[in-house]
């Protein structure tokens, strides 16, 4: 599942994807300045949540500890210079997110009292909704726009939380993991893996559903809330985040799903189509439970000192979907495109004309791709 090579955003993902894409030739290893460059990058004073350079960096970095990049040597996930730079990003990256969630007075460390909280940061959460847009609104261009956008983690769907299942102990909350990812993977049937079935909605609208095909059209947040997951996965000290987190995503996934069924409903397409959210409406109701319950509490109850970081990553799922959610939204309110073109800055301030329809469609004449 080697994904396409991304394409440079900035000094650093060019000066990274070159060195990349030169390590098996043995001539000259091009990592060393890489690390300097990040610091002098956050240095800068960056925005780094927003920052698409950074961002797509940490991403291709991440990357190697999935299925790779193409023509890039399997070891390189243990490259020093590689881990080096991971480690300055992931830093400047955890620091801005722990400055974007702000944090509620933490209950005792009990299942019961770790779920109710999370069930009413769950339930308090009136950012803006994509899904309730994606019901009423939403043009079949925006769909398309939708389902790219979250392409970038639905084709690799459970990837980064099942990171955690070694870092968690024997007991209640690893069991409960494995209980929610074993539905995730299909419960043993590759046609009933969330990742296929994600897949096939693409296929129905007429995408691309290779995995990482729609990188390139990603905008900084949404690599920044898939990395997120990464970090948390990929760092054993932060195995309280990734419960956390797990829960407050499949307690924010049921009723949005009925809204997106809706809205594939709304422009004719139903069945198979359509099958990827009708089974997320049903399945995360049960997994939410689950992860809140068991998972987490569950976490708490065996490692107290986890609460804080089981806590705080549940508030990243509910301030970054309020982010990038906030920033796709304007767009298509504004008759924009969401999608990130390197021709000109996917901010929202930028107040560039043009329709969705017409971006996208100009997009994949530029480049072949399906529209
Ligand atoms: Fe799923
Ligand atoms: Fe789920």
């Amino acid at each position: 599942m080697t994904m396409p090579m991304p394409q440079a955003r900035g000094p650093l993902s060019a000066a990274l994807l070159d060195a990349l894409g030169t390590l098996d030739t043995a001539s000259e290893d091009r990592t060393a300045d890489l690390p300097a460059l990040a610091e002098r990058r956050i240095e800068e004073g960056t925005d780094v949540l927003r920052d698409n350079d950074l961002q797509l960096s940490l991403y291709c970095l991440y990357e190697l500890y999935y299925g790779g990049l193409p023509g890039v040597p399997a070891d390189a996930e243990w490259h020093p210079e590689l881990i080096r730079l991971r480690r300055v990003l992931e830093t400047a990256f955890e620091t801005a997110l722990r400055a974007t969630v702000t944090l509620p007075d933490l209950p005792e460390p009990t299942a019961a009292a770790v779920s109710e909280l999370l069930f009413a940061l769950a339930a308090e959460d009136d950012g803006p909704s994509v899904s309730r847009f994606i019901g009423q609104k939403a043009t079949l261009d925006q769909l398309r726009e939708f389902l790219m956008l979250r392409s970038i983690y639905q084709l690799r769907e459970a990837d980064p939380h099942s990171w955690a299942i070694p870092r968690l102990p024997v007991g209640r909350a690893k069991a409960a993991l494995v209980e929610i990812q074993a539905d995730e993977y299909g419960g043993g049937r590759a046609d009933q893996m969330h990742s296929h079935l994600f897949a096939v909605t693409m296929e129905g609208l007429g995408l691309d559903s290779t995995y990482g095909g729609y990188l390139d059209r990603a905008p900084a947040l949404v690599l920044a809330a898939n990395n997120t997951m990464s970090l948390f996965g990929l760092n054993r000290r932060l195995r309280g985040a990734v419960a956390g987190h797990l829960a407050a995503f499949e307690m924010t996934s049921s009723i949005p799903n009925s809204f997106y069924a809706r809205g594939f409903r709304r422009h004719g397409f139903d069945g198979a189509v359509v099958h990827y959210f009708d089974e997320h409406v049903e399945a995360d109701a049960v997994h939410e439970q689950i992860a809140a319950r068991d998972l987490a509490g569950g976490l708490v109850e065996a490692e107290p000192e986890l609460l804080p970081d089981v806590v705080f990553g549940a508030c990243t799922v509910l301030a970054l979907d309020a982010l990038a959610g906030g920033e796709q939204l304007q767009a298509w309110k504004q008759g924009r495109s969401a999608l990130y073109r390197p021709d000109r800055s996917s901010d929202p301030a930028d107040g560039s004309p043009g329709t969705a329809a017409a971006a996208l469609d100009a997009a994949a004449l530029a480049e072949g791709v399906p529209a």
